[in-house]
């Protein structure tokens, strides 16, 4: 498994163990993070899952699709490291990949 490491809110790092077939807000929810609220369960349409993916990871990630840019405009807190996690596919990859839970909207 792989591993993926969690800064919520506070600046609190934890580090979770990822099954393969999840994605990376599949995997936070599931290890009891509430910030992170998910609404939409994952199709795309809530941008409740915005993260901050550390920028050493960015060539990485899969690439943005229109409808992930166009949600995450919606967000005061986008930056140039922002991505919706439930459009992150968690792979081996991706071991050591660091995100931080996106400030409220
Ligand atoms: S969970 Fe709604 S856009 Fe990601």
């Amino acid at each position: 498994m792989a591993k993926l490491i969690v800064v919520n809110r506070a600046g609190e790092e934890a580090t979770i163990e990822v099954e393969d077939g999840l994605t990376v807000m599949e995997a936070i929810r599931d290890n009891g993070f509430d910030e992170l609220l998910a609404l939409c369960g994952g199709c795309c349409s809530c941008a409740t899952c915005h993260v901050h993916v550390d920028p050493s990871f960015s060539d990485k990630l899969p690439d943005m699709s229109e409808d992930e840019d166009d949600l995450l405009d919606s967000s005061d807190n986008r930056d140039k490291t922002s991505r919706l996690s439930c459009q992150l596919a968690f792979t081996q990859e991706l071991d050591g990949l660091k995100v931080t839970i996106a400030e409220e909207d």
